[in-house]
């Protein structure tokens, strides 16, 4: 049996940083996504889309099977949706869901019962700065508090077979998802809001799942590590 480390949405930005932080960690990778992967040398690829539980099955026997033994997870997967609560379209949030919440759940529900043999198991969920609370995001922070919550209920449930679950809450990262969700102005006047003076990198969220993932934090479980530039702190957002 040969290990391996699961990350969902690998194809670009977070995801691929953190595959390719991952592999220079020594991990063997594997990488769902509904898109292509931009450097698919950094492990193997199935195309899944992870809002469907039958291609998640799928994607998951296909995973497990092979000889493979699945030590690590990081869901990462995720999409947003912007909208002000009186505009919330019901189909989108069944979609940010299935895909932010359900497909978390899926992929855990398939590696549990292994990780309880094995006595073992490193699991990182990313959320959001979001599940703070955050206008015009109701179906997106509702999927990222919901996340945390699921952290919080596996870290407690799994500690005890040597599985340990934290979540990663990035703040504003700079990628094609931070774009898509701002006018090109008002990304400008976001940057000058962030306390560090600069929006992250996908690079400062795989930093922070590298060391959740380490065999050595084996004592931290359950946590939240918001990487956000300080954008967590009391007077976030005073210029
Ligand atoms: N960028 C930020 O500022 C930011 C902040 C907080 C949290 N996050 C979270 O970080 C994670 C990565 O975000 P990102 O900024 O790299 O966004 P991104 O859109 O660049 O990447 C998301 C990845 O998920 C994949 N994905 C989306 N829908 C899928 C589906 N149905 N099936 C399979 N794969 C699917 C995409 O193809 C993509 O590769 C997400 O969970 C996001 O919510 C991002």
């Amino acid at each position: 049996m040969t290990d391996y480390t699961l990350v969902t949405g690998a194809a670009r930005n977070i995801g691929r940083a953190i595959a390719t932080r991952l592999k220079a960690d020594g991990q063997n990778i594997l990488m769902l996504d509904v898109l292509d992967p931009e450097d698919p040398s950094l492990g193997e690829f199935r195309r899944t889309d992870l809002s469907s539980s039958t291609d998640t099955a799928q994607a998951m026997a296909w995973a497990m099977g092979d000889d493979r033994r699945i030590t690590r997870v990081v869901n990462c997967a995720g999409i947003v949706s912007t909208d002000k609560i009186e505009d919330v379209s019901s189909e989108d949030f069944d979609r940010v869901m299935a895909i932010n919440v359900r497909s978390y759940v899926e992929v855990m529900r398939a590696v549990t019962p292994a990780m309880k043999t094995q006595g073992f198991g490193r699991v990182v969920n990313i959320a959001s700065r979001a599940a703070l609370g955050y206008s015009n995001l109701t179906s997106y922070a509702a999927s990222k508090a919901a996340v945390v919550g699921l952290t919080r209920t596996w870290a407690s449930e799994l500690a005890r077979h040597g599985i340990t679950v934290n979540a990663i809450g990035p703040g504003p990262i700079e990628t094609d998802m931070l774009r898509a969700a701002q006018s090109a102005e008002s990304f400008e006047a976001y940057r000058k809001t962030v306390p560090v003076g600069r929006f992250g990198r996908p690079e400062d969220i795989a930093n922070g799942v590298s060391f959740f993932l380490d065999d050595r934090s084996s004592f931290v479980t359950g946590q939240v590590l918001f990487i956000c530039g300080g954008m967590t702190v009391g007077n976030a957002g005073v210029v």
